[in-house]
């Protein structure tokens, strides 16, 4: 699915094994034991549609390949996240453009609703900023999803623009409102979220 992407700055990124914890959520590097349970979330138009390159029917063979190029992949940094040890979707920053990092996510349409798109965006975002020195994170949400556009406000991010894009599996290109988190803007949240905890 990445193959094509051109050499970016951070791909020493991709190869430092990592694992985040938030409060409810484990954020971990999938591997071919999850290759069952990444199709079975993943084999659903309605996060289809909604991202750029899932395909729709997504197969197992789909799912191999997808942990086989996150493997050996330089240009992105992806992690399986899990619910009380069981996998719930997938998140990741890939570098498509060397400048521009591009945070990306997706649930199973079983886990929608309860918060976890966001605290698992806080934690890839966290991470992103805490080793790296790039100045902006980039995201985009078509303009008929709202959950996304909600998730990537409540992280900070702020609308840039409108684009058009390819999705796979509508076969068809839709509109894109742009978003961009700058380190700043991230900086100034974290600061405010441990003030708050201080004095609650
Ligand atoms: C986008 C996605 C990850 C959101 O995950 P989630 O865990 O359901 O999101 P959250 O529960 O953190 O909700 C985020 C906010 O959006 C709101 N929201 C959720 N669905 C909504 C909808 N259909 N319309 C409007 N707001 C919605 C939530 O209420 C929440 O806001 P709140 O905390 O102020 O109540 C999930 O819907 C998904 O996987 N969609 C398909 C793939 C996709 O869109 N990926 C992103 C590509 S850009």
């Amino acid at each position: 699915m990445l193959q094509d992407y051109p050499i970016a700055t951070s791909t020493r990124r991709a190869a430092v094994p990592c694992t985040l914890e938030t409060e409810r959520l484990l954020l971990r590097r999938p591997t071919l034991a999850d290759v069952s349970a990444i199709a079975r979330l993943a084999n659903d138009r309605r996060i289809a549609e909604h991202t750029r390159r899932l395909p729709y029917p997504y197969s197992q063979d789909h799912a191999v390949a997808f942990v086989r190029t996150m493997a050996d992949d330089g240009q992105a940094i992806t992690f399986l996240i899990e619910h009380n040890y069981v996998p719930v979707g997938v998140t990741s920053i890939e570098w498509r453009e060397a400048c521009e990092p591009e945070l990306g996510y997706w649930l199973g349409v079983d886990h929608w609703g309860q918060g976890f798109g966001t605290e698992a965006a806080r934690a890839v975002i966290d991470h992103f900023f805490e080793q790296d020195d790039v100045g902006h994170l980039h995201a985009g949400a078509r303009v008929a999803n709202p959950a996304s556009r909600n998730v990537l406000e409540k992280c900070g991010f702020q609308w840039s623009g409108v684009e058009l894009h390819r999705f796979e599996a509508l076969g068809s290109s839709a509109p894109v409102d742009r978003f961009r988190l700058s380190r700043s803007v991230w900086s100034s949240l974290k600061n405010w979220a441990s003030s708050t905890r201080r004095e609650g």
